[in-house]
């Protein structure tokens, strides 16, 4: 009977370390792979690559890819990882998935990388300011994106930020918009949202949209527009600027009034690439690169009077080269497929953006 209550006891003690060690375990630190960032400076930015919608749990061969066609710069156009939640452990873990995908880390030696988010790895799909752990939800991102220190990213709410790259004679602007942290509810269920006419609906605050103003009237030569959301879109049901027709005629009246050239949009979203382009009075043509996804495909892409040329259903990103040493610069804006192959191809003329 003693021999077999001590027994009893020894299992007990082990069955005691084994939770107590899981329990540990559960409540510790979620650890992410160290990201190799790369900060080189870029004296003149030359290809910028871009893309959206990568899944943590699926392979990103696809970043290999852009490694190989060495752009100067590459921006994360949001739903960077599939967070989908509003337990910050959870999130924090799908963060350490990426961090530890070798092709992503080989991208980020390869080179520069700056993000903005979308809905998904803002916490929820489809959400604006409504989410609830949007505060904790910024931290992880800057932290996970190695946002510096002193970057004004932790001085307002949302992410919005912008870059600047090159002397004057070649300056671009980034532009990284936060269009979630402060966009108003939409009306409506997923796939069949309407238009928001209300007067006081919102893409962005009205901080945001000051912030913007000031930024558009800064000196650059070309501007490129990051936006998770697409931006030349009418209404299709989906996520769209169009669905807030009164603030995508809002960003077009600022870009008139800031007297901006250079205004490019780069956008994610939607699991296709197409490029659009909206010609728009008393407005220089405003086009809209989308890149989208890195690994989410859609079969079906939506009606878009504005797209030119074919759309691109497969994995996808998005590429910019700058053609700095023809006296107009030009523009080679450009789609490739899962295997890099470009599949959209249209060249824009510096003097082609201006007034
Ligand atoms: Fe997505």
């Amino acid at each position: 009977m003693y021999r077999y209550s001590l027994r009893l006891s020894f299992f007990f003690l082990v069955l005691a370390t084994v939770y107590a060690g899981l329990t540990a375990f559960s409540d510790g630190q979620v650890l992410w792979c160290e990201r190799p960032f790369k900060t080189t400076p870029i004296p003149i930015l030359k290809r910028i690559a871009f893309g959206s919608c990568a899944h943590q749990k699926k392979q990103e061969y696809i970043l290999g890819e852009i490694a190989k066609l060495k752009p100067d710069l590459m921006v994360y156009l949001g739903d960077n990882i599939y967070a989908d939640t509003k337990d910050m452990r959870v999130m924090r873990e799908k963060y350490g998935m990426l961090s530890c995908k070798p092709e992503f880390r080989k991208l980020l030696q390869a080179t520069n990388v700056i993000a903005t988010w979308d809905d998904h790895d803002y916490g929820q799909d489809d959400a604006g300011s409504e989410y609830p752990m949007k505060k904790e939800s910024k931290e992880m991102f800057l932290e996970f994106w190695n946002e510096p220190k002193n970057s004004d990213r932790y001085k307002h709410d949302g992410i919005y930020t912008s870059y600047y790259y090159g002397d004057s004679a070649h300056r671009v602007q980034i532009i990284l918009l936060d269009l979630r942290s402060f966009r108003s509810p939409l009306i409506g269920k997923d796939y069949h949202y309407q238009i928001n006419n209300d007067s006081l609906a919102y893409m962005m605050n009205a901080e945001e949209w000051a912030w913007l103003k000031a930024e558009l009237q800064k000196p650059a030569r070309i501007r490129l527009i990051g936006s998770g959301t697409q931006f030349c879109t009418d209404p299709n049901g989906w996520e769209t600027w169009g669905n807030f027709p009164r603030e995508q005629e809002r960003m077009f009246d600022l870009i008139k009034s800031t007297r901006a050239e250079g205004v490019v949009f780069m956008s994610g979203d939607v699991h296709y690439a197409e490029l659009s382009v909206r010609k728009v009075k008393g407005l220089y043509p405003i086009w809209d690169m989308t890149a989208s996804g890195l690994t989410q495909v859609e079969f079906k892409s939506s009606h878009n009077q504005y797209r030119v040329g074919k759309t691109i259903n497969s994995r996808n990103f998005g590429m910019i080269d700058i053609d700095w040493d023809k006296a107009d610069p030009e523009l080679l804006i450009r789609g490739y497929d899962f295997a890099a192959r470009e599949r959209i191809v249209q060249t824009v003329k510096l003097s082609e953006l201006k007034f």
